[in-house]
């Protein structure tokens, strides 16, 4: 085997002379991530010394630096004080915008809106940069079907093939194919692999899984963020197959780099190598040679690489060869980025002024945080609000800054995020507009506590509970309309915030329930990072609009909607159940022998005594204040061919009376294969504008490309037989038509 993949990529000369100098000390002091503070630590370890490191050579980058100015400072640490000057890597976490905050990504995938994701991502990268920044820890592609993991806010739902589209785009933000623009930054794609799969929803959680459903379900967005040129990657905190991802080397060297052609570097999660101890796969010395001879390039924050892989060579367990590719892998980046020739490209002083929280980018954010709304019931047509009502503004989340930009924003600030109150007087300055907290997000000063790492997001009043309601409902009583603004704060979602009950807190269902009793027409606009188990609000005679954590514009990108001036057209990118117990419930499942016919309990098929199968709101659900009608769907011919193409055509019509735009999605089923088909399968979806009253006729071509899948012996095949297909506004569709795929 050996390192046949080494010869595909061509050598760099600038980088080979540079290696040649090198002590083995030297590189692997390439290897070394450190973060000094500031930014923030998400493991008990901060390092130490930082700046004495970087002068002896042992350092290849930091993270939670920034401004011109500090990374000139490092750079000059590095470049004029030790004994090579080469110029450090500076990351960071711009997972949602960097001080322009965008929603949450779960939201923005709700989007459905790849160029707008991409100009996010764009923009995140224009103002990163102009602040130092070279190396993004993003996108984070892990697909999850477990709501109870925080950290399904930060990726893009439950489908590979959506996520794929998402990371692409993603990518495509950051690099612009470009990495030598001082605008671009690398991507990093993380974190490898099936993070988002832990075991109970429970952050950290040990992962377990066929290799069939790995490269059907999970592993396509990875893979598709590095075919389009993602120049990192990051490992994940679980293992797989029982060998924790940081020294797995099925994963970082068959499978990454000999099946997939990886050529940029891996670097490990924050301080990962050195949990493989706990994992129990050594001492500090045997899991950083473990790391290392598996393919992973970078020890972040740890310095198991700095302290132990020195002694590995001389005792002969790791070879010279082996650090020299890793330390290769790092310069080349650097290369890539233009550094070795002009360490202070990222210090230009004169750009965060500039280039940063931009009116033109405060736009975007208006704008992305609008898209990612998803309407999920409507009620009366109280939506959209006349811009002359009476308002009563009720609920935690209403009047607040410090939960509107969404967890892993380490990068934003609060105080400048439009809060909901503000944007309904920017909208609309002509409606009467009442505002009352009405309840606590939670009740409970414990939960606040763990919930408050970061600051404070969840403020328990001095009032009783009993008061602020009655507060609420006095505004009430004056009101034509109620808006509450309720649900999760900001942490309730995120890195190790997993919840094992993922309603809306007691207290603020409390003041819901009082609301819909009140006669008045409400609006429940709610906040969360995750899918909500709401079976309880869904019932009541309420309409409901998700908005995620919106970022920076919240305020008036929630008024826009509210509003009328925008109509929503996000849909869901991941299944809402009913009930925690229904988890993993996502559309995509494989079918089993003995389906249930239907909600009807049937003893001896698939299904529960106690809850009902289907989900509450199923994947790619999402109304809009008009309506859409699908009719005319067909196939231009019933047999594909091996080579050709056929196209499934569905005409969408907007019949009610607003002006929007509507997600079309297509869905197949493979009737027969060698190993069982999920019940359905994304493979093409569009955004349409239809003006009131207008219809158009959508098309999707469809080649075997996209009814490949990976077999038994994950072999990526095609296999000839029936499909069904459908065209709708969402997964919950029924099959309209089929067509064979021939040989
Ligand atoms: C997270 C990563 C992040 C890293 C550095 C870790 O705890 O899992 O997603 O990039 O910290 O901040």
């Amino acid at each position: 085997m050996g390192f046949s993949w080494l010869q595909a990529q061509e050598r760099i000369p600038q980088v080979e002379e540079l290696l040649g100098k090198m002590t083995l000390e030297e590189k692997i002091g390439q290897l070394n991530l450190l973060t000094p503070g500031g930014g923030v630590a998400t493991g008990s370890v901060v390092s130490e010394d930082v700046e004495a490191k970087i002068r002896a050579g042992n350092v290849g980058g930091i993270f939670g630096v920034s401004s011109p100015e500090k990374v000139r400072q490092a750079q000059e640490l590095a470049v004029k004080n030790s004994r090579l000057g080469i110029p450090l890597l500076i990351g960071s976490d711009v997972i949602h915008g960097y001080k322009t905050t965008f929603p949450i990504p779960l939201g923005l995938s709700s989007s459905w809106d790849m160029d707008l994701i991409e100009e996010t991502a764009k923009v995140a990268a224009r103002e990163a940069t102009a602040d130092g920044i070279n190396w993004n820890f993003s996108p984070m592609v892990d697909i999850s079907r477990d709501p109870r993991w925080g950290r399904v806010a930060e990726g893009a739902g439950e489908d590979a093939y959506l996520g794929s589209q998402v990371a692409r785009a993603m990518v495509r933000g950051y690099q612009q194919d470009d990495l030598t623009r001082p605008e671009t930054m690398i991507a990093t794609v993380k974190h490898l692999a099936l993070y988002g799969a832990s075991e109970g929803g429970r952050d950290y959680n040990r992962v377990d899984m066929s290799r069939t459903k790995m490269f059907n379900e999970y592993l396509p967005p990875y893979k598709a963020a590095i075919d389009e040129g993602a120049a990192s990657v990051m490992t994940s905190f679980n293992d797989i197959d029982g060998v924790p991802a940081s020294g797995n080397k099925w994963l970082l060297t068959d499978l990454l780099r000999e099946r997939w052609g990886f050529e940029g570097f891996v670097v490990s999660d924050y301080t990962s190598v050195n949990e493989m101890i706990a994992h129990g796969m050594g001492d500090l010395q045997d899991v950083s040679a473990l790391a290392i001879k598996a393919g992973l390039d970078m020890d972040m924050v740890g310095e198991g690489f700095l302290t132990t892989l020195q002694k590995s060579v001389e005792e002969g367990r790791v070879s010279e060869e082996e650090i020299t590719i890793a330390a290769r892998r790092i310069l080349e980046a650097k290369h890539k980025l233009g550094l070795l020739d002009d360490p202070y490209k990222y210090s230009d002083e004169s750009r965060p002024e500039r280039d940063i929280l931009t009116d033109e980018h405060r736009k975007t954010a208006r704008k992305a945080a609008a898209s990612s709304f998803v309407l999920l019931k409507k009620h009366n047509n109280t939506l959209p609000l006349s811009k002359n009502a009476k308002i009563a503004l009720v609920g935690p989340l209403a009047n607040d800054k410090n939960n509107m930009l969404g967890t892993w924003a380490p990068t934003g600030d609060p105080s400048l995020s439009i809060p909901i109150l503000e944007g309904f007087r920017n909208v609309a300055p002509n409606a009467t507009v009442t505002y009352a907290k009405g309840a606590n997000i939670s009740d409970d000063p414990e939960y606040a506590k763990k919930v408050n790492v970061f600051g404070p997001r969840i403020e328990i009043s001095e009032e009783s509970p009993e008061e602020l309601l009655k507060e609420a409902m006095d505004v009430v009583e004056n009101a034509d309309v109620v808006v509450a603004v309720v649900g999760e704060a900001t942490e309730m979602s995120g890195e190790a915030a997993s919840r094992t009950e993922i309603s809306i807190p007691e207290s603020q269902k409390k003041l819901i329930r009082e609301l819909s009793q009140s006669g008045k027409p409400v609006v429940l606009v709610l906040m969360s990072g995750r899918p909500l188990t709401i079976p309880e609000e869904m019932q009541l005679p309420v309409s409901i609009l998700q908005v995620w954590h919106p970022g920076v514009e919240a305020g008036n990108a929630i008024a826009d909607v509210v509003f009328g001036d925008i109509n929503p057209s996000g849909k869901l990118t991941a299944t809402w159940p009913h009930n925690v117990g229904q988890i993993p419930i996502y559309y995509g499942m494989r079918t089993t022998g003995r389906p249930a016919a239907s909600e009807e309990f049937e003893k001896f098929k698939s299904n529960y005594l106690d809850s009902p199968i289907a989900p509450l709101l199923p994947f790619g659900y999402g109304l809009s204040y008009t309506n859409f009608e699908y009719s005319d769907v067909k196939v231009s011919d019933n047999t594909l061919n091996s080579n050709g193409e056929i196209i499934v055509s569905a005409t969408v019509a907007n019949t009610g009376e607003y002006d929007g735009e509507e997600v079309v999605q297509l869905y197949i089923h493979d009737k027969v294969r060698s190993i069982t088909p999920p019940m359905k399968e994304l493979k093409g979806f569009q955004k349409i504008n239809l003006k009131a009253g207008e219809s158009q006729t959508v098309e999707f071509n469809i080649s075997v490309e996209d009814l490949k899948f990976y077999n038994g012996n994950l072999e990526y095949v095609f296999e000839p037989g029936e499909f069904e297909f459908f065209v709708a506004g969402s997964s919950d569709g029924e099959f309209q038509g089929t067509f064979n795929l021939e040989e």
